[in-house]
């Protein structure tokens, strides 16, 4: 939420932060700024909407082209979206500039301080409060009034600040929030939200940890704590490409991510099915084998499509390896006081790894003695460096604010690890080995599905003035039934309500109305003959019924408008399948509505504040 670039070197900053921001803006688009030291004054611009308005705002004015500077997209938390509201956030003192990811949680007693010290605001947001406190502590040393100011805030920030007084010298900080800083050539370095900004100048990172502050200019940088004393951070690489936060002749990253889904797989159980044993290999959780031998009870935490993932994995875990599952959104969970016994997993999944509320269930788990797992995205994310251990997704970055590949990915790993218990509990080597094999043909399939993007696209608009629809599911798929709707409503806007087939019956049903879409997941399983039953509930009320159905059903295209196929599965592993035209629908019902699919109203894909 929020993405933030800075830049320091030998070379003009604005290029350098503006391509960076727009890689950064499917964190919050509501507003973009920034702040560039010139001739040893610093020159501001703030605008509502894109960072394309921004651009277009500086365009030529040479008071942009210094050397130092930093930039920011915003989502608002504080204060509405205007240009005053928008970062980067100045002090009114020494020139200061700072722009800011997080909430600074004890800004209104800070803001009451400074006023009675004289400082006056101009913005009703938590970040101006931080940059007038920087000023008020500022004696001739930003570094230091960084440290001290951070020592009197509690929240969470990923900051950069620069100041007029000292023209070469960047700082930052983070706690809570992502930050990294690339090391360029010559002292040059490129600060950032996230490695997507970063990657076209350095490959070489520092990933920053909590209250870790970092000072560059041009002898170098140092690394401290907020108390000053000097640390020795890890430079490591960065582990994406270029090519793959380029659309590369898609219309949008949320239909290449869609299109990419067959790699992702294969990505993600490249090396990790040992056919010969007939076991799932998951190097990242083999120092805890025993652990999770000895596991009596898993508890799935996540938020968003990562939930729905989650939900799909307790099916797994509970029919394959038998240990009783449970999922939990992760922003009750962390609050309800829960109860964790002896011999819990807690297992937190998300594609960013940086999700607040996620991270803090984290914390609550392995603060009530849990060991926790992460099945995470982003390499070297906060949820990936604070859980024990854990298997990542090796999907590549997710671009489009919809998350789709990264769940494809999710639940392949979910999979991975519930063979992988199982086999430590009851499963035989032979019945992991049928679960592999079908696993090993998923790409395959899945690239089978994507074939018929046309047809999907023609039903999808058959359907897309309605603003109310159902998806309906049971078993493994109820879960996809609920990720079908969330795709729909988070880039079409239409209302959409997903829940288990049988479910209607207690209420929903009365919404049926002529015409109304219901979309059902009718693939061939073992509560085939129930969902049938369920879509003759629906046609006999007018509704018109949408399924995804096993190839080779020439059955129910008798009963419902249309179906839209996929290729025969075992269950356990199907929502790969299913999801994959839900997923389709979404978009094609998105773009046909005129929206901009990669970046929904009010969204943001990673969402760092509670
Ligand atoms: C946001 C995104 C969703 C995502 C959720 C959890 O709401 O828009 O697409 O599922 O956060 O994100 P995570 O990074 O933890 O998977």
């Amino acid at each position: 939420m929020c993405g933030i670039v800075a830049y320091v070197g030998s070379k003009v900053a604005r290029p350098i932060l503006l391509e960076g921001l727009k890689r950064l803006e499917y964190r919050g688009y509501d507003s973009a700024g920034i702040a560039v030291l010139t001739g040893g004054k610093l020159h501001v611009a703030r605008r509502v909407g894109r960072v394309a308005n921004l651009q277009e705002a500086i365009e030529g004015q040479a008071a942009f082209d210094g050397s130092l500077g930093l930039c920011h997209t915003r989502w608002a938390t504080h204060g509405g979206v205007t240009d005053f509201n928008a970062h980067p956030h100045t002090d009114d003192r020494h020139g200061i500039a700072l722009v800011h990811n997080g909430i600074i949680e004890n800004y209104a007693a800070l803001k009451t301080y400074l006023q009675e010290k004289g400082h006056s605001f101009s913005s009703q947001t938590d970040t101006e409060v931080l940059v007038m406190l920087i000023g008020e502590l500022y004696e001739g040393d930003l570094e230091k009034a960084v440290q001290a100011a951070l020592r009197e805030v509690t929240g969470a920030y990923a900051i950069c600040v620069i100041c007029e007084k000292e023209p070469g010298v960047l700082v930052c900080a983070r706690k809570g929030s992502p930050l990294m800083v690339g090391i360029g050539s010559d002292n040059e370095y490129v600060v950032a939200s996230d490695g997507a900004a970063i990657i076209a100048h350095t490959g070489r990172v520092v990933m920053l940890d909590d209250y870790n502050v970092v000072k560059m200019d041009a002898g170098g940088f140092r690394t401290t704590d907020i108390h000053n004393t000097p640390l020795s951070p890890r430079v490591q690489q960065l582990e994406i490409e270029l090519e793959q936060i380029e659309l590369g002749g898609f219309t949008h990253f949320m239909l290449k991510e869609i299109f990419e889904q067959p790699k992702s797989v294969r990505a993600c159980i490249s090396g990790r099915l040992d056919m010969r044993e007939g076991r799932v290999v998951l190097g990242g959780l083999s120092s805890f084998a025993k652990e999770l031998t000895k596991a009596r009870r898993v508890v799935i935490t996540a938020q968003g499509t990562a939930l729905h993932a989650a939900m799909i994995g307790r099916y797994m875990l509970e029919d394959l390896a038998k240990i009783p599952t449970q999922t939990e959104y992760a922003s009750e969970f962390r609050y309800r006081n829960p109860v964790i016994e002896e011999n819990t997993v807690v297992i937190a999944v998300s594609q960013s790894g940086e999700t607040a509320d996620t991270l803090a269930a984290l914390h609550e788990a392995k603060e009530r003695g849990a060991l926790a797992l992460g099945v995470v995205n982003v390499v070297g994310s906060s949820i990936a460096r604070e859980t024990d251990a854990g298997v990542y997704l090796r999907v590549g970055p997710e671009i489009g604010v919809a998350s789709t590949k990264a769940f494809i990915g999710q639940v392949t790993v979910l999979s991975l690890i519930s063979m992988y218990m199982a086999r430590k509990r009851f499963m035989s080597a032979d019945q992991c080995l049928d679960l592999m094999k079908e696993m090993e043909a998923i790409p395959g399939k899945i690239e089978r599905i994507l074939e018929q993007a046309g047809r999907i696209k023609r039903i999808t608009e058959k359907y897309v003035e309605r603003e109310n629809w159902l998806f309906l599911g049971r078993g493994y798929n109820y879960p996809t039934a609920l990720e079908g709707a969330l795709k729909l409503k988070e880039i079409s806007y239409i209302h959409a309500e997903g829940m288990p087939a049988a479910e209607m019956k207690h209420g929903p049903i009365a919404l049926i109305n002529e015409g109304m879409p219901a979309v059902f997941i009718a693939n061939r399983g073992r509560q085939y003959e129930k969902v049938m039953s369920n879509i003759q509930e629906v046609r006999s009320r007018g509704g018109h019924v949408i399924a995804v159905a096993t190839e080779g059903d020439t059955e129910i295209a008798k009963h419902v408008q249309d179906v839209m196929y996929v290729p025969d599965v075992c269950e356990p592993l199907s929502p790969i399948l299913t999801v994959v035209p839900l997923q389709l629908m979404a978009y094609y019902a998105a773009v046909a509505r005129g929206h901009d699919v990669d970046k929904p109203r009010n969204l943001a894909k990673s969402v760092t504040v509670e």
